[in-house]
């Protein structure tokens, strides 16, 4: 019987592509140029299953025509650049990588939630251009983290993670906002609250820290209202999806002083990030590292190994998202 035809549209973990090899007939973009919309049909006419990342995009286009691809073994935990609709309307299964990328997300939010407070981007950038003077009382003063409080949106395995570093590593308050009910003694374990809406959460947050999925349903979740919402002073830290907020309300909120800072790792048309936002002191910027560690990486090619591996066996795959 000939071994599944497999296509990988990005560069993986070495480790990861050599298990790939050897269980199935497999395509590696050793390139690792990002394949275009034109391509990614045509892959999916040409493959059994293929195995995309954040970095491609799979509207409905896409799917349209003859389809060979029986499954999209997704290297993320997010798809909102997958048209599930689509995806289902044609049987094809798509499966992502939760789980193991919950660590190394909520410590990049840490990493940026502190960064951006204590003003630690303008402070590499002052001492790397040689334009340091010296220690004085009044010298590149910032913000307070221990003992604040933070606001989650979105408390799922990422947002507890999250909200765990910030209530027992810096003795913070934690109140979310979560769709579904969780129960209070589970919130309880990480120190947190939950409030009915997301503007009870702006309300009292000095942080705001962004954990939901992004597509359609939280698109601009954070927009001009929103920001007006939050509580003077406060910073948004953005690890989740870069469609979950409204760029240009963002740099208009930042400009006019409405919210004081900003940590991001994601944007909506990456790898583009505003220039005005470049430009600007008061905000962190990261290139979407939240998962990029050895460890996790290799865990994610792994988790879709198993994914690609139980499919083409018969057996029902692990982490099904359709
Ligand atoms: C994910 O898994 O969705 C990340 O954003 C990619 O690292």
């Amino acid at each position: 019987m000939p071994r599944p035809r497999i296509l990988v549209t990005r560069r993986w973990p070495a480790a990861v592509e050599a298990v790939l090899a050897e269980r199935f007939e497999v395509t590696l973009n050793r390139d690792d140029i990002p394949l275009g919309e034109n391509e990614l049909r045509q892959a999916l006419s040409d493959y059994d299953a293929v195995l995309p990342t954040v970095s491609d995009k799979l509207p409905a286009a896409v799917f349209a025509g003859d389809i060979r691809t029986k499954m999209l073994g997704n290297f993320g935990v997010g798809f909102n650049h997958i048209d599930i609709a689509s995806a289902k309307a044609k049987d094809i299964t798509v499966t992502n990588t939760p789980g193991v990328l919950t660590d190394c997300t909520a410590d990049i939010a840490m990493l940026l939630l502190l960064s951006v407070a204590r003003r630690g981007g303008e402070g590499e950038r002052q001492v790397r251009a040689g334009e340091w003077k010296g220690w004085c009382p009044t010298h590149m003063i910032g913000t307070k983290v221990t003992g604040k409080t933070v606001g989650v949106i979105g408390f799922g395995r990422i947002g507890r993670a999250f909200a765990q570093r910030c209530h027992f590593g810096f003795g913070m308050d934690i109140v979310f906002y979560n769709r579904s009910q969780v129960d209070p003694a589970e919130a309880a374990r990480y120190g947190a609250r939950q409030l009915s809406t997301v503007e009870d959460v702006l309300a009292v947050s000095d942080f705001v820290s962004l954990h939901c999925p992004g597509g359609a349903e939280n698109r601009y979740l954070m927009n001009a209202a929103r920001f007006a919402a939050m509580k003077p002073g406060a910073f948004l830290i953005n690890t989740a999806r870069g469609d979950v907020v409204d760029e240009a309300a963002l740099i208009a909120a930042l400009a006019n002083g409405t919210i004081s800072g900003v940590g991001f790792d994601v944007y909506e048309r990456e790898p583009q990030v505003p220039e005005a936002l470049v430009r600007m002191e008061n905000v962190v910027l990261l290139p979407h590292l939240g998962s990029a560690t050895e460890e996790t990486r290799t865990a994610m090619g792994m988790k879709v190994v198993e994914n690609v591996t139980a499919f083409f066996e018969g057996r029902e795959v692990p982490d099904r998202v359709a």
